[in-house]
């Protein structure tokens, strides 16, 4: 035997078992984005590795260290989406979509980070991308927040606490940035090795630090929040004072900086206890600059980005997530006439019947093996078209989770016969 090709590290495969999750929450996901005025719109897995670059940042972990990157046969050098929002703002300027006109704009899809794969972070993971273009806020921030929150409601999940921050305006983070290296530089010979790596390009990122050594440093690092110029600082509290009107339950996080160098003001994490260390399942912020910067005229912007198989671990978890779909008829085929005229029926009865879901035994078998791949199907109803009844123009129906006994239905009313016996089986 050949050796069997193993799937690529951090990229799963979702099995039919785990679809019936994913389906609701996309449709969920759908539903409610267009009742908020937001637009699909798909954008191409593949971008220039130069978009990324620059509007992600070039010292971030992401552009870094995480994107797959590869030369193409025309040499140029091109990367699978490791986010959205560059590929989202790059296609608004590409189809010529700002000229001071407003969108609001989702897409879900796969996007690819060469992190160490472990529960709940993936090479290839899924994103709900949501985008609004063309606004100050800080109206559509909270709006966001609320489309968010409304989300969480609408799946059944309870265990998400939401964390905002503002991050300023360029310029107030920069005055920032050099009192916080300062800091930290006062402190060098407790930095750990990344921290000290971060230190020269990206300072506000140790704030984020996860080791258990720093904390201490970080604790005792100015925060932000106090070096915010005026205006932020009054977005900011519009911001949060919308929160509070919608009933939005908030806690400010004032380490909150975020992994992608373009935000700007308004940052926000929904996290989660349950998913262990991976616990941010939906983030983003205001990203004003990212437009003019990727060659756009001067546009705001604000997004959010929520991980797809986080989410659904977490229906999964909250038993949201809705059972496998199964037939409502199984059909048994037997007799050698029973097994041609038999799918010729069935045709016409899903013409008649379109919202039934019928799965006819193929590939033949005996009786009894019939009535296991029936019972396996876990359809309620089986129907038994077999060459006896059909000379006499009838089929046989057959209740599958019931004691109840076999009936028989003339062909020409088998439309009705089948919803009949549905209804008394209570399938709606
Ligand atoms: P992000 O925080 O990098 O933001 O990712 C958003 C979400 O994607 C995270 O909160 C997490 O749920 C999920 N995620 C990220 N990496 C992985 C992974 N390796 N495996 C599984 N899930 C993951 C962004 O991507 C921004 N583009 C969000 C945004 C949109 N900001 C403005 N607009």
């Amino acid at each position: 035997m050949p050796d069997q090709i193993q799937p690529v590290r951090g990229m799963n495969d979702i099995p039919p078992a785990e679809i019936a999750a994913w389906q609701f929450l996309e449709r969920c996901i759908a539903e409610l984005v267009t009742a908020y005025g937001y637009e699909e719109m798909r954008v191409p897995l593949i971008e220039h590795t130069a978009l990324f670059k620059r509007a992600i940042g070039e010292l971030t972990d992401v552009v870094g260290k995480e994107m797959y990157t590869f030369e193409s046969q025309g040499g140029e050098s091109l990367t699978l989406r490791p986010e959205a929002t560059a590929g989202m703002v790059r296609a608004l300027i590409s189809n010529r979509m700002l000229r001071g006109q407003r969108h609001k704009l989702w897409c879900i899809g796969p996007m690819f980070r060469h992190e160490t794969p472990q529960a709940g972070r993936y090479r290839q993971f899924h994103q709900l991308d949501v985008e609004a273009v063309g606004f100050t806020g800080p109206d559509v921030d909270a709006e966001l927040i609320a489309l968010s929150a409304r989300l969480w409601r609408l799946l059944g999940i309870e265990h998400v606490r939401l964390q905002v921050n503002s991050l300023g305006t360029p310029e107030s983070r920069r005055a920032y940035r050099e009192l916080l290296v300062g800091y930290f530089r006062d402190h060098e010979a407790q930095l750990d090795a990344d921290s000290r790596r971060r230190l020269g390009g990206n300072p506000l990122r140790i704030l984020d630090s996860k080791s258990p050594q720093m904390q201490a440093i970080v604790a005792g690092a100015p925060l932000l929040t106090e070096h915010l110029d005026p205006q932020s600082r009054e977005h900011f509290e519009a911001f949060c004072a919308l929160l509070r009107d919608f009933g939005v339950e908030y806690e400010i996080n004032p380490r909150l900086v975020r992994g992608l160098d373009y935000y700007t003001r308004t940052v926000f994490e929904w996290i989660t206890e349950s998913s262990g260390a991976q616990n941010a399942v939906c983030s983003g912020g205001r990203y004003d600059g990212l437009i003019a910067q990727l060659g756009g005229e001067p546009t705001p912007a604000i997004g959010f980005a929520l991980g797809m198989e986080r989410v659904v671990g977490l229906l999964v978890q909250a038993g949201r997530a809705p059972p496998p779909a199964k037939p409502d008829v199984f059909v048994i085929l037997s007799g050698d006439r029973a097994g041609t005229a038999g799918l010729g029926l069935i045709e016409r009865l899903r013409n008649e019947l379109p919202h039934r879901r019928f799965e006819c035994n193929l590939g033949g078998g005996n009786l009894k093996t019939q009535f296991r791949r029936a019972d396996r199907s876990a359809a309620p109803l089986a129907l038994i078209v077999a060459d006896d009844e059909l000379d006499r123009g009838v089929v046989a129906m057959k209740p599958l989770r019931q004691d109840s006994g076999q009936s028989e239905c003339p062909i020409a009313q088998l439309a009705a016969g089948i919803e009949q016996a549905l209804a008394a089986l209570g399938v709606s």
